[in-house]
């Protein structure tokens, strides 16, 4: 019963994409603050949530894993949607063209849409200067400041036909928590799918194997790398997933909350469901002890995660070896090259992803089976 009440809340809405090449201007966060005072007050919390923790100490098997590229020196985890320009204008990693700027400000949200995909490719500095504010109501509700609109629009192309079944809660979050690449061409932010069954990992490596690509070649083992960027929607809505069906990202991650006047609304600081008493309380009915049981998986999955990443660091050491020693043929090289990029995906889609575990466990736990297997399959091929 429960359930079947469940489903029908989540049906309720389908995504609906905005309209491009309209010359609209943003209307800003601030402009709505005297209509939705309390989803504007809870909005400026996410300032709240300024630590970010140093990945490249905490891991420190990444210096090697991602060798090759600036995430090897400059990695910081996620922190709240207020410090996203500052994030990405600081990172500590070159930034070339604007696309970087695409989940981090409707500025260039608004940008795209109305100029289209050129833009991608224009100079990091040019976007900066006329970037007004972080992620903010024209990113989810276009300038309805209600209504749920999908702007980011390659999210609807990579949908496909599914793009009309998806809950417009869940495509409001999927607009930037996804795997993606830019277009070697034209620098544009693209999905690596064209349907909900290809967000798969193994059909996205499959996609990227077909079209050669990489985000960058380690320079001692020559092995061409692809570097996983937060695929919590792939993740959450992949095969395994227990809620899937029930729960859109907004439910577990955006309480109902209740004003002085005693008013509801929906707040607008997205933090994780285990700081939220009022999410809690609708979980409690079938988890006991919600805490204690993610913290379980997550413990199982960072376990796992932090070994196998130790592997891949031996591994890369290992055929960077076997690189300098002249006594292997590029053939050979080459079997344990693809084993070693493969290997490293695998790991990789789930390092990267931010519920460590919590979203698909089973997914996740499939992902670390088979980086394992692919990273000991390329170690056997390396000679005592
Ligand atoms: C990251 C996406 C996102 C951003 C940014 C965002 N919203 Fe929302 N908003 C949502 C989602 C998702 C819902 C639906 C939540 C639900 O029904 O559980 C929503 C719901 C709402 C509602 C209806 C809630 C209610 O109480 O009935 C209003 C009004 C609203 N948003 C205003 C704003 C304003 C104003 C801003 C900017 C200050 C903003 N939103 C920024 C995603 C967003
Ligand atoms: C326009 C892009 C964009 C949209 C839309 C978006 N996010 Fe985010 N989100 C980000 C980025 C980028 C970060 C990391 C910010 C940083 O570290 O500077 C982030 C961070 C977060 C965090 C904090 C993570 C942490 O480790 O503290 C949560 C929680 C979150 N998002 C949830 C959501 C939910 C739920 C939705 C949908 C209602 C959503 N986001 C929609 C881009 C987006
Ligand atoms: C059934 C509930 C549920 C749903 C639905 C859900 N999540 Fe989560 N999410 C979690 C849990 C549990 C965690 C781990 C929180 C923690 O470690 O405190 C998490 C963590 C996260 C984080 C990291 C936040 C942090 O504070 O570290 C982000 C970002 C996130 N989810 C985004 C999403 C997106 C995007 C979707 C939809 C595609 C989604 N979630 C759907 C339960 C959910
Ligand atoms: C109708 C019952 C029901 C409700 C309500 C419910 N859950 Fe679950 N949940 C389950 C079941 C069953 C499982 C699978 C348990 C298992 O694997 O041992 C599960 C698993 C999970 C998992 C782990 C998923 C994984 O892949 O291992 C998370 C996280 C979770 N629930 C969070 C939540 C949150 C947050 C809420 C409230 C918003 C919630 N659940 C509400 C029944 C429910």
């Amino acid at each position: 019963m429960v359930l079947c009440l469940l489903m029908l809340c989540a049906s309720a809405q389908a995504a609906t994409v905005t309209e491009t090449g309209t010359g609209i201007t943003v209307i800003s966060a601030e402009s709505w603050a005297q209509t939705y005072p309390d989803v504007f007050a809870s909005y400026l919390k996410n300032a709240e949530n300024d630590t970010a923790m140093d990945h490249v100490q905490e891991y420190p098997m990444i210096a090697t894993v991602y060798e090759g590229m600036a995430f090897n020196k400059y990695y910081n985890s996620a922190r709240g949607h207020y410090y996203t320009v500052e994030d990405v204008t600081s990172t500590g990693r070159p930034h070339k063209l604007a696309n970087c700027f695409t989940c981090k400000t409707p500025d260039f949200t608004a940008k795209v849409n109305n100029e289209g995909v050129g833009v991608y490719a224009i100079p990091f500095e040019d976007m900066l200067a006329e970037v007004n504010e972080s992620i903010s109501c024209y990113n989810c509700h276009a300038n309805t400041g209600s209504e749920l609109v999908v702007t980011h629009t390659y999210l609807a192309d990579a949908m496909g036909e599914d793009f009309a079944a998806l809950n417009a809660k869940t495509a409001s979050c999927a607009q930037c928590h996804v795997e993606y690449y830019f277009d070697p061409e034209t620098k544009a932010v693209t999905l690596p799918y064209g349907s909900k069954a290809a967000m798969h990992p193994d059909a996205i490596l499959a996609y990227y194997d077909e079209m050669g690509f990489a985000d960058y070649t380690n320079p001692r083992t020559g092995v061409a790398q692809i570097k996983v960027q937060h695929p919590e929607f792939e993740t959450y809505m992949g095969a395994g997933s227990v809620h899937a069906a029930i729960f859109s990202c907004a439910d577990c991650h955006m309480e109902k909350a209740v004003n002085d006047a005693g008013e509801s609304y929906v707040s607008h600081t997205w933090m994780s469901p285990l700081a939220s008493e009022s999410i809690t309380a609708t979980c409690s009915a079938c988890h006991a002890d919600l805490k204690g049981f993610v913290e379980g998986i997550q413990a199982h999955a960072e376990e796992r995660t932090i070994a196998i990443g130790n592997k891949l660091e031996t591994l890369t050491n290992q055929l960077a070896d076997a690189v300098a020693s002249g006594k292997y043929t590029e053939e050979e090289l080459d079997a344990i090259r693809v084993l070693n990029r493969r290997g490293q995906f695998y790991w990789d889609f789930v390092f990267v992803e931010n519920s460590e575990g919590a979203h698909n466990s089973k997914l996740t736990e499939e992902c670390l089976d088979k980086a394992e297997q692919l990273i000991d399959e390329a170690m056997a091929l390396i000679k005592a």
